[in-house]
């Protein structure tokens, strides 16, 4: 069987994903251009190429050289607050990346893709826990970008010889638990690095983006999933595909949720620090209660979450963050 090319293997997602290929005895190739990943998150016995997946030629000399059976594909901007200042930036890394990569794909034969997608895809939900097949009107750039990647999967599959599975992630989060990688952004926006940041002593306090939800303690909540249960879906999406599975679109998350409250709480629970909090404003654009159904996954592709206690998550993000307190710029 040939190998599994990762783009975007060098980000957060990706890397987990390439730690678990290699570990599963995957060949693995993988492509980034650095500009958000970072070359310490590359496994040792990956193949690596620098490039963009916007370059055509690119992209054509590293399907030419490898002989990839199918591609998982992370390689996209993903901070929803960028994404509104600087939308035609998602677009052009998102949509353009992923037409150059489809055309170079379709001239080169390869028929199988695994893709990165967001529950910023179903922007304010209708109703809790979300379905695939629930209403999609992002309310940000961002998920607009993905949702309309998704489309573009969907017409390209329907006039070519190939097949697709998106996977649409809840909140990612959490560390491999052999401490070499895990979470690091610049800058970092998300909830469970930035609280772990006060005991790390980079902040004095984590601030509280609204609580005047209607929700049980007035937080957002949301559903957190462990990056390496997600990196195990996209291995099991890569092999449905393999077995002649078609495409399909799969929302991966514990069916769980947590209010920004208890992830503090529970996160002072891990680190023994007392972690203050300040009560703010809302953020814009936040929808009040994310949590998925991840029926379909479970049923379909077989995927079983093995991190489903926040505890046991926010444990292995400490453990990283312990380490690398500044990301892999410190190492
Ligand atoms: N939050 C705070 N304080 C902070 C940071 C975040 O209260 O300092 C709150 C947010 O307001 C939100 C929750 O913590 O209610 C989680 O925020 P994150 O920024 O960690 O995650 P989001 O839910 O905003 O977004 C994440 C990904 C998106 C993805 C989305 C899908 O960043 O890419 O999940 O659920 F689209």
């Amino acid at each position: 069987m040939g190998s599994i090319l990762v783009l975007g293997g060098a980000g957060y997602i990706g890397s987990h994903t390439v730690y678990e290929l290699i570990d599963a005895g995957e060949d693995v190739v993988i492509v980034d251009n650095l500009l958000t990943g970072f070359k310490e998150a590359v496994h040792p016995k990956a193949r690596f190429y620098q490039g963009d997946i916007r370059d055509r030629a690119f992209m054509d000399s590293v399907f030419e050289k490898e002989d990839i059976d199918g591609v998982i594909h992370f390689a996209a901007s993903s901070q929803v607050g960028e994404s509104m200042k600087e939308p035609l930036k998602y677009y052009s890394n998102n949509l353009c990346g992923t037409e150059v990569l489809l055309e170079s794909m379709v001239a080169h034969g390869i028929d199988k893709i695994v893709f990165s997608s967001t529950a910023a895809t179903y922007g304010e939900p209708e109703s809790i826990p979300i379905l695939e097949t629930d209403r999609t009107l992002p309310t940000n750039c961002y998920g607009e970008t993905k949702l309309s990647m998704e489309k573009m999967f969907h017409w390209t599959s329907v006039a070519h010889n190939l097949r697709y599975v998106s996977l649409r992630y809840f909140n990612a989060c959490g560390a491999h638990p052999n401490g070499k990688i895990g979470e690091a952004h610049n800058p970092e926006t998300h909830l469970i690095p930035l609280i772990l940041q006060v005991p790390n002593h980079q902040r004095e306090y984590i601030s509280i983006f609204g609580t005047d939800y209607d929700t049980k303690d007035g937080t957002c909540v949301r559903d957190y999933i462990h990056v390496n249960d997600l990196a195990q879906a996209h291995i099991l999406a890569m092999n449905y595909l393999r077995n002649g599975g078609k495409s399909d679109i799969f929302n991966l998350g514990n069916g769980v949720g947590f209010t920004v409250k208890e992830v503090v709480e529970t996160a002072r629970e891990v680190t023994g620090h007392p972690i203050p909090a300040k009560e703010e404003a809302r953020r814009a654009g936040d929808p009040s209660t994310l949590i998925a159904s991840s029926g379909r996954a479970k049923g379909i592709l077989g995927w079983k979450p093995q991190y489903a206690d926040l505890k046991v998550i926010i444990e292995t993000a400490w453990k990283w963050h312990q380490v690398h307190p500044h990301g892999y710029k410190a190492d």
